[in-house]
């Protein structure tokens, strides 16, 4: 793939022991949603600790040209939302960049409304299937116009009154749970959603600390019906973001990949619906010491002490990839270095993320000397633990896909293989971890941009 202007290549290298104490930028997830509540709820809402990535950004402006006013004041952001019911037709495309967090919650949000609302995205996420939350919107009555298939750029356009809905979700997404969710919020009655298999929960915390009326009753086998009642009042709220797990992720495997290393990473969420890839690198052999383990603004967090460690190879289960959706790419880095093979399965997911997430981890694996195989839903991985013969002696670079998890994985895979890694562009970082370059440096690691 040809560099464009804005690309910015950069390579990894061999370092000495990582050491330090980092604090981990705001959780995405989390950072998404309390501006869109925040944007809907009637009165002021407080938040601190938002993750001020590209992604989160864009919602932000989203929820500006629907009305809500955001500023920043000192460390923390103010939004004066709405009220519920009480959005405003955008005058402008919704610009998402390369968000399908931010595009799918709002399709949901936006979408019931009487208004028409059009959705654009930058080139990854104009790939991406929107199928997904169009097709439960349709049945509430949203006429949906698209040029292509179902990706963007799409104009949603609500009816007078939306239906109720009672939608089982097809695959296991918290951004379709969400979007259904959120669209329920303007439905008189009751929206019901069932997920089959317990998925990140941060919307329904939070529908529920804005006060909305939401109900949550879980079967024997995990089935989990969420039934949230639409057109209550939401009320602003303070909401303090703890810290990323999907961004502790990069410099936590550093730690445990490069001989010599100890580091602390404080304030990181650790809800059980995002700590699946802890507790697979735990029964890998990990050093991970969970710290002070406290509970902040209704959710768990922890401090995550991490020294190095020699990783032997597992195989992850199916179930537990909605836990760790985002951490296999990093994943599979830690087990390049693990002795013997670690298996993954129930990856499908991965193929529809920012990038193909699964070719592309094979194809960077491949190129920088892992032994790997790839099906239609799994991944296999032969480590080689003195990372002797790993990197890219001849220079040639990562194709990253403007995904920003691979940018990072793979310049985290460097910092312990014998040879250099490098990566076509890590401009698309900025949309997850804006500080990741500076806090990797920070704790020692040889990362330059060309
Ligand atoms: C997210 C849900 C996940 C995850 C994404 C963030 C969310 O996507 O991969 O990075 O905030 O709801 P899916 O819903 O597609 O699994």
């Amino acid at each position: 793939m040809s560099q464009d202007a804005a690309s910015k290549p950069a390579i990894a290298r061999k370092s000495a022991g990582l050491s330090g104490t980092v604090r981990i930028p705001g959780d995405k997830s989390i950072s998404h949603r309390a501006l869109i509540l925040g944007g809907l709820a009637s009165g002021k809402t407080r938040i601190s600790g938002l993750l001020e990535g590209e992604d989160v950004l864009n919602t932000g402006k989203a929820m500006q040209a629907m009305g809500a006013v955001i500023c920043k004041e000192g460390d923390a952001w103010t939004v004066s939302g709405t009220g519920n019911g009480a959005l405003l037709a955008p005058e402008v495309p919704l610009d998402f960049g390369n968000s399908g967090t931010g595009a799918r919650l709002i399709m949901g949000l936006a979408g019931v409304y009487d208004f028409d609302t059009v959705f654009t995205g930058d080139a990854s996420l104009s790939r991406r299937p929107m199928g997904r939350v169009l097709d439960p919107l349709r049945r509430m009555g949203v006429q949906v116009k698209a040029v292509e298939g179902d990706r963007l750029p799409i104009m949603l356009r609500g009816p007078e009154t939306p239906a109720p809905t009672r939608y089982t979700l097809p695959v296991a997404s918290a951004q379709v749970k969400s979007a259904l969710l959120l669209a329920g919020l303007n439905v008189p009655g009751a929206t019901t959603v069932i997920e089959p298999a317990i998925t990140r929960d941060h919307t329904e915390k939070m529908l529920a600390g804005f006060g909305a009326e939401l109900s949550i009753k879980t079967d024997k086998d995990g089935t989990r019906t969420i039934q949230l009642q639409g057109r209550g009042k939401l009320t602003g709220q303070i909401v303090d973001v703890p810290g990323d797990p999907s961004s502790a992720a990069f410099p936590l495997v550093a730690a445990l990949l490069v001989p010599g290393s100890d580091i602390t990473i404080s304030n990181v969420l650790m809800n059980q619906t995002r700590t699946g890839l802890i507790l697979t690198l735990q029964e890998m052999g990990a050093d991970i010491e969970i710290v002070d383990p406290r509970l902040a603004g209704g959710e768990d967090i922890a401090d995550l002490r991490v020294r190095h460690s020699e990783l032997t190879g597992v195989s992850v289960p199916t179930e537990r990839a909605p836990s760790m959706i985002d951490e296999y790419p990093v994943l599979a880095v830690a087990a390049a270095f693990a002795k013997g093979r670690t298996v993954m399965n129930g990856l499908q997911e991965l193929r529809v993320k920012e990038s193909d997430r699964l070719a592309t981890v094979v194809e960077g694996l491949k190129l920088n000397g892992v032994q790997c195989e790839e099906g239609n839903d799994w991944l296999s991985v032969t480590g080689r633990p003195d990372g002797k013969g790993l990197g890219n002696a001849a220079g040639e670079q990562v194709i990253t896909h403007l995904d920003h998890r691979i940018a990072m994985s793979f310049l985290v895979m460097g910092l312990a293989s014998e040879h250099p890694v490098g990566i076509d562009d890590g401009s698309v970082i900025a949309t997850s971890f804006p500080q990741f370059m500076g806090l990797m440096e920070s704790l020692g690691a040889k990362i330059e941009q060309a």
